[in-house]
């Protein structure tokens, strides 16, 4: 591992761990029961997934997590939401502190903050406590940056000590996907492990089956990883930036002939920059952009949604399109009664696969790279397995399906396979201890 905190690696030990996948969108965390089998815990009213969110209340200065924190938001509760959390490990933003309301917070420890919630929470199902965790991480937080990428896992495992973990050790989680995928095989199979998550795409090719789950070292079965970062919420913005931003402004043409300035388009759609449109400075910015505008209309809708702080309900409202548009195979609308009443948007299954299509084939690409990568025909693999939220969008299980013709898609549990690995993998990895 590597981690600015001085550490020594311990040799490997049957010692109960914690699984946790700390997700861009939402986390999970599993342990090993006494069978040896990796459950998944109860972290929010009996659910087994806390979605990635921290909800500062300005009101009375209380912090919720999960469901809780959105609910507030959404309730109104003057605040501050934060959601992708992950999207900041390896910026130079997350040593950056943020206003929350009462004071301000560094996001390095609003993570850390997150982590040890997320803890709490679980060791509360759990008979003993443990401070031995592995972590989730892509297969890179960071594109195309050795050093970025780095850094990122070292701001995690820092959150991780601040939490309260003493033993640190990591997983790639494709590979934690795939060892859980394993535990319901009945015979030996090569798969393209397909993980597509909020933030990140992942890959691996493993060769899998009972009797190699039983060993120690499973080096020689990863045959090849893969990932990009891409996701999701990647998703979420280009919808947003397509369907509900020119509302606002964005390709709007001024008086002058020329289009409103678009950044702020952008950055209001994107789900870890949404908290930065909220100051003054950005409102001044942002009102005096009025003359760009030939209608006032969409200027005022766009002020309306920075005063009253709307940008994560629009992402969120999107969000829910995204994934109705894709499961129900049809048009569907987006109120915006919010930013001004009966103002709607809508999106349909072709617009969406349009505005997709670019990251979607990136995505494709990154999976076909994989196989490259080990040298596999696509004919030798049997099957392709599909995990992580975003696996679900047909238009991504259809191109992928045209590009791995006749291989079998195994659909997995979308949203607690990695952390149930990540159990599976404490076994066998070794942990960086922090005295
Ligand atoms: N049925 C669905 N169809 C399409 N997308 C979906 C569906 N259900 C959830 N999603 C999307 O899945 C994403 C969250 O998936 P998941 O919880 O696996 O991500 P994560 O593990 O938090 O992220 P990452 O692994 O990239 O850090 C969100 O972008 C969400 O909009
Ligand atoms: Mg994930």
């Amino acid at each position: 591992m590597s981690g600015s905190t001085p550490g020594r690696l311990s040799p490997h030990s049957s010692a109960p761990a914690l699984g946790i996948d700390f997700g861009t969108s939402n986390s999970a965390v599993a342990a090993l029961d006494a069978a040896g089998a990796a459950r998944l815990l109860p972290l929010e009213g009996g659910l087994t997934t806390l979605p990635t969110a921290v909800f500062f209340n300005a009101e009375d200065k209380t912090v919720h997590f999960g469901r809780d924190a959105v609910a507030s938001y959404l309730a109104g509760i003057d605040g501050r939401l934060m959601r992708s959390l992950k999207s900041l490990l390896g910026s130079s933003l997350i040593q950056e502190h943020t206003a929350v309301g009462w004071g301000e917070q560094r996001f390095q420890d609003v993570i850390a903050r997150f982590l040890k919630e997320l803890a709490e929470r679980a060791r509360a199902g759990l008979p003993d406590t443990t401070t031995r965790v592995v972590l989730g991480r892509p297969v890179h937080f960071v594109d195309d940056s050795p050093e970025r990428d780095a850094q990122a896992q070292a701001s995690l495992a820092q959150a991780a000590l601040s939490a309260g973990f003493t033993e640190v050790a990591f997983e790639l989680e494709p590979i934690a996907a795939a060892f859980d995928y394993e535990r319901r095989l009945s015979k030996e199979a090569l798969v393209l492990i397909v993980d597509v998550g909020g933030g990140t795409s992942d890959f691996s090719l493993v060769r899998l089956g009972p009797d190699r789950a039983r060993r120690a070292d499973r080096s020689a079965d990863i045959l090849a990883t893969s990932g990009v970062h891409i996701g999701g919420t990647d998703w979420d913005r280009k919808l947003n930036v397509a369907r509900v931003m020119p509302l606002l402004g964005f390709g709007h043409t001024g008086p002058q002939g020329r289009h409103v300035p678009n950044s702020i388009f952008y950055d209001l759609a994107t789900w870890h920059l949404i908290n930065f449109q909220y100051t003054q400075q950005v409102m001044s910015r942002v009102q005096a952009l009025r003359p760009d505008y030939s209608d006032p209309q969409l200027h005022d809708r766009l002020v309306t949604v920075l005063r009253r702080r709307l940008g994560h309900r629009l992402a969120s409202d999107v969000e829910q399109a995204k994934i109705a548009c894709s499961m129900q195979g049809e048009m569907v609308n987006i109120a915006l009664d919010e930013i001004e009443e009966g103002l709607t948007a809508s999106l349909s299954p072709p617009e969406m696969a349009e505005v997709l299509d670019d990251q979607l084939a990136q995505v494709v690409a990154c999976a076909q790279e994989c196989a490259r990568r080990a040298g596999t025909a696509r004919d030798r693999i049997d099957a392709i397995y599909l995990t992580g939220g975003s696996s679900a969008l047909t238009a991504l299980q259809e191109r992928l399906s045209a590009q791995l013709p006749g291989v079998p898609l195994v659909h997995g549990d979308l949203f607690g396979g990695v952390a149930a690995g990540l159990a599976y993998a404490a076994r066998n990895c070794e942990f960086t201890k922090f005295a």
